[in-house]
């Protein structure tokens, strides 16, 4: 192994992020030759390194399958641990860690202590982007965007906005990379990525997954803010932006910002239309009987937190003007099931039929592949049209498949901010469901049943002739259609 290039503090380090996610992706990094720098575990806790290293390597036990001893015995000579609070004193410590190497800070905390640890490593010294220093912050960033923007402030008291990365891991996944990769080189897209042949983009990210013990965040945060204002908003930039013309981190910033500058803005009259919530009751989830989100431990019983959230979106530039996107996201619902689908318009003169679409679908869940739904000559003695699904997964089976996460760390050891959302592009996403959860403020949110597909109210969103796709509609599913 090559000299540590340089230190990777993280701040949280006893905690569930730390454990579950960060150490067992380093490890794998580590594993596959891509990571040499020093890891510094802080945190409050009356540890030593010793501790600490028997700490993590339970988690990476318990999280990486091919976990290996002999690769764990090398890797963890990278691994200290220094004790110390959130505050300048003790984060001075820190300095004799790190020394005059490049550094980087995660801050796996709660988001409350983003603003205090931030300032607190600024107080110490630590934060001079001469020496290469670089803020990692967890989501959310705020929680609308009055407390986004104070965020900012307090974390630009010592930070450049060019030092900061912000964690939404959809950025790390294949299927976002993919968006970019698919659409900026293939030719055949790059005429008909416009509204003169796109009718309809939907972006679906469902899970049957529920609370998982989250009530404290979940309680405050909900559908919209959990996964539609960050996730699902990131994607919908991925597929409206226009090429940059030059692969850098700044000029792809602001071609999303555009796209996101671009979302018509919600008043509050038109939030009926173009918001749809719903929570969910008592029903079965893959065979499996689950209670309702206010019977689930904690949850206030008149809980108004929505377990879903759908969004319809209007892009007023040239090239998506009268498009609708369509997001929505939900827990304890049918299927794990994700995608971003792009809907064509028809051939100008259907000959053979109508309502004959062609789709384009970036699957993420259940597995990452990419779909068309083309239509083609059934066999026989008419010229009938059938639906038919030209299929690819990226990945062969014998690739080696890196989490969002890895892909993340990587780039924050690269010092790439292209995966990492700047400032602007977060505040624009605010502005945007700001009205909506204003509005959500007050009522409840229409029940569904767990395992459903969603709130039946989701399909008044939908524009004249046009539905929501099927959640769990797979390639087998669709082709069984067919016979
Ligand atoms: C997180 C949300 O950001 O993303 C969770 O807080 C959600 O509620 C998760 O379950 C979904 O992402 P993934 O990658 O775990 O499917």
């Amino acid at each position: 192994m090559t000299q540590p290039l340089g230190t990777f503090v993280i701040l949280g380090a006893s905690g569930d992020l730390t454990y579950r996610l960060l150490m067992p992706a380093i490890y794998r990094l580590y594993a596959h030759g891509h990571w040499s720098w020093n890891v510094v575990g802080y945190a409050p806790d009356a540890w030593d390194t010793a501790a600490f290293r028997a700490h993590i390597k339970e988690g990476v036990h318990a999280f990486v399958p091919e976990f290996q001893e002999s690769v764990w015995t090398s890797f963890q000579d990278l691994i200290t641990f220094s004790s110390g609070e959130l505050e300048p004193e003790g984060c001075r410590r820190l300095q004799r860690k790190v020394g005059d190497s490049p550094a980087v800070f995660y801050l796996a905390l709660p988001p409350t202590l983003f603003g205090t640890a931030a300032v607190a490593l600024g107080e110490a010294g630590l934060a001079n982007p001469a020496a290469q220093r670089r803020l990692v912050v967890e989501k959310p960033f705020g929680h609308d965007e009055a407390s986004a923007s104070a965020l900012r402030e307090t974390l630009h008291r010592y930070w450049q906005e060019s030092q900061i990365y912000r964690i939404d891991h959809f950025l790390g996944k294949e299927t976002a990379q993919n968006l970019l990769v698919f659409r900026l080189t293939n030719r055949f897209l790059a005429s008909i990525w416009d509204r003169e042949h796109i009718r309809s983009v939907q972006i679906t990210y469902a899970e049957t997954l529920g609370l998982e013990g989250r009530w404290q965040y979940y309680e405050k945060a909900g559908a919209l803010r959990d996964m539609l204002q960050n996730h699902l908003m990131q994607l919908l930039t991925l597929v409206a932006m226009d090429p940059p013309a030059v692969w850098t981190a700044d000029t792809l910033h602001n071609h999303k910002t555009e796209v996101l500058r671009a979302v018509r803005p919600i008043p509050p009259d038109l939030v009926k239309g173009q918001a749809s919530r719903g929570q969910y009751v008592a029903g079965v989830v893959e065979g499996q009987a689950v209670p309702g989100y206010r019977q689930e431990p904690h949850v206030a019983p008149d809980s108004c937190t929505e377990t879903f959230a759908a969004l319809k979106l209007w892009i007023d530039s040239w090239r998506w003007h009268g498009v609708p996107f369509y997001l929505r996201s939900g827990k304890r619902l049918s299927h794990d099931y994700a995608e971003v689908a792009i809907e064509l318009k028809e051939v100008p003169r259907g000959l053979f039929g109508a309502g004959l679409n062609n789709w384009l679908i970036f699957r993420m869940k259940p597995d990452e592949r990419i779909d068309m739904v083309v239509w083609a000559k059934e066999p026989g003695l008419t010229l009938t049209p059938r639906r038919r699904i030209l299929s690819t997964p990226y990945r062969r089976e014998d690739e080696i498949e890196y989490s969002a996460y890895e892909q993340l760390l990587l780039a924050v050891l690269q010092g790439d901010r292209t995966p990492f959302p700047r400032y602007d592009e977060v505040e624009e996403a605010w502005r945007i469901v700001d009205p909506v959860l204003r509005a959500w403020e007050n009522g409840d949110p229409e029940e569904y049943a767990a395992g459903s597909d969603g709130p039946p109210g989701q399909a008044t969103l939908m524009e004249p002739r046009m539905s929501w796709r099927r959640i769990g509609e797979t390639d087998e599913a669709t082709q069984q259609e067919d016979v």
